[in-house]
């Protein structure tokens, strides 16, 4: 029978962790009897073996609570910065983990903490994985926990964004978070009726972008919201993108293809570090075009930030539950998935280095063109 057990939660913070680390404290103890400890700011803390005893004091009052009581970061075990340079670590966690005689490590995260997880795995370590992010991006589960959160942040924005657009006959461009895929955006797009809804699974033409505010503008609706994903991008900028993406994964002559590796690596890097000002850009191109003032809102941190709602919480619980379920009957290697319902565990290997990007048939796109919402095509 498992008797300890660890936790982590690494990665960007999301709404929602304190709720699945007080379910799998809770329901590891109180159920299943076992001893729960934390580690502090994801792996690191691992590696550096500071953690505290999540008992009852620890994990009461704080279901509501933002953020997580744990900290986070974003270290990873095998490319840990340590002493100005980036070093694996994994033996010093692995060592941490027989130190406390855990039986299993929880670990909280999105698409890189899977990544991790997996390498604990495969180095002797019982992991279980559960998913949150704001982004909705892990695969292989329906939904993260921390993205309904955001997706009523980021939709009551679009709201206000309505009142004060519609009285300066403007355009607001309003910038959302999801890194690089779309959700978040077309989520709260749909919910909060924007315009325009840009996202990275769907390159946009900023002309058409223009002609449908102008076309708006001609039948007496002078402003427009345009709900962009931070990851979102032009065709032309895709279009390179994708061929440098393509270079990378070429797996021909490997002495030709050292070099067009390493010009594919600098495009995909410029892109990014031009990407923080894309909305920027696109605000001039869709003044030019329109006539119309434009106004840009970067939703930000904002969108990560404060008590996760009611339907989060319950996520979380149903999913850190589940875990501890799993660690009692011994299940180990495995992130806890949402299926409809109820909950399923999918191995490691099957979520790590995968994404779910949000498909060109999906319902909120297709319901997105039914109401007239221009995406940019
Ligand atoms: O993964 C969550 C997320 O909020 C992304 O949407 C965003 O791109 C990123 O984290 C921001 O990271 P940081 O908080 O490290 O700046």
């Amino acid at each position: 029978m498992t008797h300890y057990v660890g936790v982590l939660t690494a990665g960007g913070d999301s709404p929602g962790l304190n709720a699945a680390i007080r379910a799998v404290g809770k329901a590891a103890a109180e159920t299943f009897g076992m001893h729960v400890i934390g580690f502090r700011d994801g792996f690191r803390g691992l590696m550096e073996n500071r953690y505290v005893h999540l008992g009852d004091a620890a994990l009461s009052g704080i279901l509501t609570v933002g953020g997580t009581i744990l900290g986070t970061s974003r270290d990873k075990p095998d490319m840990m910065p340590v002493g100005g340079q980036l070093m694996d670590m994994t033996d010093a966690m692995v060592e941490n983990y027989h130190r406390h005689h855990l039986d299993a490590l929880v670990c909280l995260g999105g698409g890189g903490t899977m990544k991790s997880a997996l390498l604990l795995k495969k180095k002797g370590i019982n992991v279980l994985a559960l998913p949150k992010t704001i982004d909705n991006d892990v695969a292989m589960t329906d939904v993260t926990f921390g993205f309904d959160t955001a997706l009523g942040i980021a939709t009551e924005a679009i709201d206000r964004l309505h009142s004060t657009a519609h009285s300066h006959h403007r355009i607001i461009i309003v910038e959302l978070m999801g890194h690089n895929t779309g959700w978040l955006a077309l989520g709260a797009g749909v919910a909060g009726g924007a315009d325009v809804i840009l996202i990275p699974e769907i390159p946009y033409h900023a002309d058409r972008v223009a002609e449908a505010i102008t076309v708006r503008s001609r039948i007496g609706k002078r402003f427009s919201i345009v709900a962009v994903a931070e990851g979102a991008m032009p065709v032309e900028t895709a279009a390179v993108a994708a061929e440098a993406r393509a270079e990378l994964k070429n797996n021909g002559d490997k002495k030709k293809n050292k070099k067009a590796k390493a010009r594919a690596v600098a495009c995909l890097t410029e892109i990014q570090e031009l990407q923080w000002q894309h909305t920027t850009q696109l605000a001039h191109r869709l003044e030019e075009a329109t006539g119309l003032e434009a106004r840009v809102t970067i939703l930000g941190h904002v969108q990560r930030g404060g008590t996760p709602s009611a339907a989060d919480r319950l996520l979380a619980t149903r999913l850190g539950t589940a875990c501890a379920e799993l660690i009692h009957q011994g299940v180990s290697g495995v992130m806890v998935a949402v299926r409809g319902d109820g909950t399923e565990a999918v191995p490691l290997e099957e979520v790590a280095g995968k994404r779910k990007v949000v498909p060109p048939g999906h319902p909120w796109v297709i319901s997105a063109r039914h109401v007239g919402t221009c995406l940019g095509e």
